[in-house]
């Protein structure tokens, strides 16, 4: 063989095997596939094109010199999910722990540089033991420069982590900084300092897992989205999510063929109970309206009264946005308010219409609620929605009470056409509390007050507790059968498409956070 040919082939051979076969099968007997592996997973086969694969670092302390490995700890480069270009990079943990350099960080920034430039999503498999200690404040500036690089990137192309292993310390702040972040179930955590430095400063006893395993990040702080038992599932969770997105923000997403007949749902008929304070699973509801089993649900463990995900409606993605009277009767608190709006801002920069489904009796109470900022985190899904320009369509299941109402995509804050269902209930609070109220001094005084606040409260819900009052203002442009919700959906999106909204130039607002 031509010996330049095969000092190249030698090199490519090296970089092939990582860490070595020793930590290749430690990787392995973690349960957990390698870099390589989880790339050759998730693109469509053959397809795969590596760039800086004979990369290597530049450190000399520590006698890293005699150490080093072509490709550094990460595998970078392009290729195709289902036809459709991603850029893509892997941090290989067989190698120094995947943690990062200075040049793995390079190569990182190479793949993102080119993602925004071409405009195609870009997405990180992550299992890094965090900063290459040997390289110091280099190593921290390479992360400082991915940083940067996912800031210039958000609203630009869809930007989506899979943790699959240990992030720690800074290199969390790059999976957060992400539209998306996946991790798999016992395998994979994320915390900014881990359980010795927890121990040492608060005392507190926790293990990895209880501090930032899968579990506590989609159920407790919603820094992860969606969880996956394994590297397979999370990686077929990655290329699902995919399928709803444009490749970027001035592409829509393709619909998919789809074929029409079921407009009519019967099923919608019966879900929402005759009894106004009995819970439903607004899940049913979503099911009733979209294509069979296309809903992707995203934060599904988190603030569960807030339903947030992506379907399939006549073949075209959409966002859904829906309260779940299921949990604490669907109000808003701080949790729900929150990831419905980073889900609505997300849609809104991806060219994604939304979908509102409201059955809400208003904001939750309490001082927990008040001292964490109910307020400003209200206000928070309130400015997302009114600044989204996005086709937003709202169906009004059941309650829409107070201020909630106008969050909810109400008419008032922009939506370009609200729905209701006839047990739709469309007033300031519920029948019984706006009595006593404002005839509290009639039931007071009344000989019998209990059967006083039953007739009051008959008489308020004859005037509110409908959607007509609503419907006669325009604020509802209609009030329609459960069962054709379906239909008119699938109608009134494909009416919306050539939505274009001009707002005034500003550099950008506010959005209380
Ligand atoms: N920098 C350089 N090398 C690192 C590293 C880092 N941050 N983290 C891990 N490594 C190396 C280890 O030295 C080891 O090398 P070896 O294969 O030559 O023995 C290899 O990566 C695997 O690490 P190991 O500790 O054996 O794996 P583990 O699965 O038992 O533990 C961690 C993984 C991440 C918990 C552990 O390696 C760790 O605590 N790393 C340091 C985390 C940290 O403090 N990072 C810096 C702050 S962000």
């Amino acid at each position: 063989m031509d010996p330049r040919l095969k000092k190249l082939e030698e090199r490519v051979a090296l970089a092939h095997k990582g860490g070595g076969k020793r930590r290749i099968d430690k990787q392995h007997a973690k349960k957990k596939l390698t870099a390589r592996e989880r790339i050759d997973y998730l693109l469509d086969e053959g397809s795969f094109e590596e760039m800086g694969i004979l990369v290597t670092h530049r450190s000399t302390d520590f006698g890293m010199e005699k150490q080093l490995y072509f490709g550094d700890g990460v595998v970078t480069g392009y290729g195709t999910i289902a036809g459709r270009l991603v850029y893509v990079y892997a941090q290989d943990f067989t190698v120094f722990g995947g943690a990062l350099s200075e040049t793995h960080a390079e190569k990182i920034c190479k793949v993102m540089d080119l993602a925004v430039k071409v405009g195609a999503p870009i997405i990180g498999l992550n299992d890094s033991g965090g900063a290459r200690i040997q390289e110091g404040v280099r190593s921290l500036g390479g992360y400082a420069d991915i940083f940067y690089r996912n800031v210039q990137a958000s609203g630009v192309v869809p930007q989506l982590s899979a943790i699959m292993g240990p992030c720690a310390g800074g290199a969390v702040y790059s999976p957060a900084m992400t539209d998306f972040t996946l991790m798999v179930e016992q395998t994979s955590y994320m915390f900014v300092t881990g359980p010795n430095v927890v121990k040492t400063v608060t005392n507190e006893e926790v293990t990895s897992e209880e501090l930032g395993g899968a579990y506590a990040h989609a159920s407790k702080s919603g820094v992860a989205h969606c969880t996956s038992p394994n590297d397979i599932e999370c990686l077929e969770d990655l290329k699902k999510l995919l399928g709803y997105l444009p490749q970027n923000n001035k592409e829509f997403t393709k619909k998919v063929p789809y074929e029409l007949g079921d407009e009519i749902r019967d099923v919608l008929k019966d879900i929402v109970p005759e009894n106004p304070n009995k819970p439903y699973d607004m899940h049913n509801v979503i099911k009733g309206i979209i294509d069979t089993d296309s809903f992707f649900e995203i934060h599904k463990d988190y603030a569960e009264n807030m339903i947030v995900g992506f379907a399939r409606l006549g073949g075209r993605s959409i966002g859904i946005i829906a309260n779940n009277p299921m949990f604490l009767a669907g109000v808003l608190g701080v949790k729900s308010s929150i990831k419905a709006a980073r889900f609505t801002r997300f849609c809104d920069a991806f060219n994604i219409p939304l979908l509102v489904l409201v059955d809400v009796p208003g904001f939750l109470p309490g001082t927990d609620q008040e001292w964490n900022g109910i307020i400003i985190h209200g206000a928070k899904l309130l400015y997302a929605l009114s600044e989204a320009t996005v086709p937003r369509v709202t169906v009004i299941t059941r309650k829409a009470y107070g201020g909630a109402y106008d969050v909810m995509n109400s008419k008032h804050i922009g939506a370009d056409f609200n729905y209701a269902w006839p047990s739709a209930e469309i007033a300031v609070m519920g029948a019984k509390g706006a009595s006593e109220i404002i005839f509290r001094r009639e039931i007071m005084e009344a000989e019998d007050p209990t059967a006083k606040l039953a007739e009051k409260e008959a008489e308020y819900a004859e005037k509110f507790a409908h959607p007509y009052r609503a419907a006669r203002r325009g604020f509802i442009d209609e009030v329609i059968r459960p069962e054709h919700t379906r239909r008119k959906l699938i109608k009134t999106f494909s009416m919306l498409e050539g939505k274009e909204v001009n707002r005034p130039d500003r550099k950008h607002g506010n959005i209380p956070l």
